[in-house]
């Protein structure tokens, strides 16, 4: 049986009759950038978010950079982020001319709070929590201490988009929450694209500037900015496919849930663990195991596709060396990266492939003893 990692045809056929049409409106329209379908779904997005602002960009990276230049984030400064996620989360400090301080991972995968004030200094303006896999961090506690030593708290919801904490949505928490709709992401477009949501009415008014050139008004330029845009296409794309999220991440969490009941009493594999009063909605679906790499080929000859999420702790990363960081200065994370592996997880996946994949895991460990 094959079991692809995620299966974006399978989810197209199945809203083609929506997706087919709306698409063509913006072909017949010809009304490739701005107007009324990127307004239409910010406006669709915030209010699913229950929020005042939605600012679409381009991709996920440029929301983390967007919202960073909007904040005045900038040289001297610095912004304090999590051990594991994908490079966009740090990358983006850097580029807004700050530098990436990082923290060590929970039993969660997020960013610890408990090491989070040691590493705050007078230069320190944000945290950049990461609600990774689809799950959030621990909010209460990272708000606490933004709260505490007044610092701005930016969400990156790359991989979480509409999962909660606590009952309420992860990307409310702080001035903004930044989201990327690659297409393999839960709100996923057929190109890229990204937005910011906040609550905060200046904060929004500066994101939406920089990310128009400076320009609120055609031709006149306040400061200077990016051209960082979500076209027509996706938006179309994305209003039709925001209908659909709640049941995709049910299904999701659904699925996850069917893994974790097989995959049960199987002494060499950790599933990953539910942080209590969150609904997470798997953008991805994480084991930790020994043998990661035997298992990962031996899952690729029963035609399974996994991935690692991520193989390096960023801060472990060659682009990170001159901060001259030792695998020691984050032990979870450096742990994890050996660990880790990301089994197959989207909303179409059925059970026959679930518990294929659940089964040939047990046959790995039953023929390969520790
Ligand atoms: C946690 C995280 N942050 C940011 C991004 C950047 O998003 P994009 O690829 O849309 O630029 C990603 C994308 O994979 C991500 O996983």
């Amino acid at each position: 049986m094959n079991v692809p990692f995620v299966d974006l045809k399978a989810q197209y056929q199945a809203i083609k009759s929506e997706i087919d049409p709306a698409i063509q409106t913006v072909l017949d329209e010809t009304a490739f950038v701005g107007g009324k379908h990127v307004e239409g779904f910010e406006k669709a997005f915030a209010e699913k978010f229950g929020v005042k602002h939605c600012v679409s960009c381009a991709n996920g990276t440029d929301a983390i950079y967007i919202t960073l230049k909007a904040l005045g984030v900038g040289p001297g400064d610095e912004v304090i982020t999590v051990a594991n996620s994908f490079i966009a989360t740090s990358e983006t400090i850097t580029q807004a001319g700050a530098k990436p301080v990082f923290v060590d991972i929970d039993e969660y995968f997020h960013i610890d709070p408990a090491l989070i004030e040691a590493k705050i200094t007078r230069k320190t303006k944000a945290v950049i929590p990461v609600h990774l896999f689809g799950q959030a961090a621990d909010l209460d506690a990272v708000k606490a201490i933004c709260d505490r030593h007044k610092l701005h708290l930016v969400e990156d919801c790359a991989q979480s988009h509409f999962s909660t904490y606590k009952g309420r949505k992860t990307g409310t928490f702080g001035v903004a929450g930044t989201f990327s709709f690659y297409p393999g992401k839960n709100l996923g477009a057929y190109g890229d694209g990204g937005a910011i949501i906040s609550d905060d009415d200046e904060f929004a008014r500066q994101a939406r500037l920089f990310a128009c050139h400076g320009s609120a008004q055609k031709y006149v330029h306040e400061i200077e900015g990016v051209n960082s845009r979500l076209d027509s296409l996706q938006a179309a794309v994305l209003k039709v496919k925001l209908a659909h999220i709640d049941d995709w991440n049910k299904a999701r969490n659904s699925h996850a849930l069917k893994y974790n009941e097989l995959l049960d009493g199987l002494p060499q594999v950790k599933p990953p663990k539910l942080r209590p009063d969150t609904f997470h909605v798997f953008h991805l679906y994480v084991i930790r195991t020994e043998r990661r790499d035997d298992l990962a080929a031996f899952l690729k000859s029963k035609g399974v596709a996994t991935g690692i999420h991520y193989p390096y702790a960023l801060p472990l990363m060659p682009a990170y060396r001159y901060l001259r960081h030792q695998p020691s200065d984050f032990p979870v994370a450096y742990a994890c990266q050996g660990q880790i592996l990301s089994l197959p997880m989207y909303p179409e996946l059925s059970d026959g492939q679930i518990v294929h994949v659940a089964d040939s895991i047990k046959e790995f460990y039953r023929n390969k003893k520790p």
